[in-house]
């Protein structure tokens, strides 16, 4: 369990209707630094809308607290400045733009500055762009994106790649709260080892990390503890081992596994 101080997320009483279908129904979690929380849950139990009302995207109920602080009430793009960042379920990328322009677009806030600041200062506005480019390259490499493919456009990568990417422009200059919607999606074994390492490695550094995923074998392989979504509900939470001994889990699963 994480002390108070450590707490980095914590999500308290959360739901959300579209229309008359109550698709998350007061659920909570919390996650701390240096710490994986798993969501997981079978298709349509609400584990995006989750994401999508802890990010204020969707009209919901509930509370959110970051860092020890109510932003409940806070728009998503404020949310992503005070270091809530969000990876989707489908990769959203910049088709024209090349990898390492796609970095660029996320390292506006840290680097970028208004037009007045270009005509006065042009030579700090060129030492600026090109700390941004440096910046974005070391980014890329290190949440595993080789040279070769940064003057590439994104849909011309692997697709291994391409998940890998999605994750850096969501993380982009830096985040308290990472949240991944099926990382993992579609990796082969070679990409999901690479993808496993990169989670410890943000753990490491002190990142809370929420990731919803369907490989069992890789949330159980990263989780600290996990939450188990079924029909909007929070059905169980616990650590991995806890969870796959929890006979609710297993028929919520295998229940609806014709
Ligand atoms: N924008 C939306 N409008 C209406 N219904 C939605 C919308 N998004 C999701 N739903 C419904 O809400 C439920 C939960 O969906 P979702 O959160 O995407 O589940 P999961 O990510 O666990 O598969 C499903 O029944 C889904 O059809
Ligand atoms: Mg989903």
């Amino acid at each position: 369990m994480s002390s108070a101080s450590t707490l980095l997320l914590e999500v308290e009483g959360l739901g959300v209707s579209y229309g008359a279908l109550v698709a998350l129904d007061a659920v909570d979690w919390h996650v701390g630094a240096g710490e994986i929380l798993g969501i997981i849950g079978p298709n349509g139990a609400g584990k995006s809308s989750c994401y999508d009302a802890v990010t204020n995207l969707t009209p919901r109920r509930g509370r959110v607290r970051l860092a020890n602080e109510d932003v409940t009430a806070v728009a998503p793009d404020r949310l992503a400045t005070r270091g809530l960042k969000r990876a989707f379920q489908q990769n959203a990328f910049f088709h024209d733009l090349s990898v390492a322009e796609n970095m660029l677009t996320v390292l506006q806030d840290r680097y970028g500055t208004g037009l007045l600041a270009t005509i006065m200062t042009p030579w700090r506005e060129a030492a600026r762009r090109q700390e941004a480019r440096v910046s974005g390259r070391d980014l890329l490499l290190r949440f595993g994106i080789p040279e070769e493919l940064h003057d590439l456009r994104p849909t011309n990568i692997p697709y291994g790649s391409q998940r890998m990417l999605s994750i850096a422009l969501a993380y982009g200059s830096g985040a308290k709260v990472l949240m991944l919607d099926e990382p993992a999606a579609g990796l082969g074994g070679a990409d999901m080892a690479k993808l496993i390492a990169l989670l410890r490695e943000l753990k490491a550094e002190g990142l809370g990390l929420v990731v919803i995923e369907h490989h069992m074998d890789l949330i159980m392989a990263v989780a600290d503890r996990i939450v188990v979504l079924d029909q909007g509900k929070r059905l169980a939470t616990g650590t991995p081992r806890e969870i796959q001994a929890d006979a609710r889990v297993l028929e919520a699963y295998l229940g609806r596994a014709e």
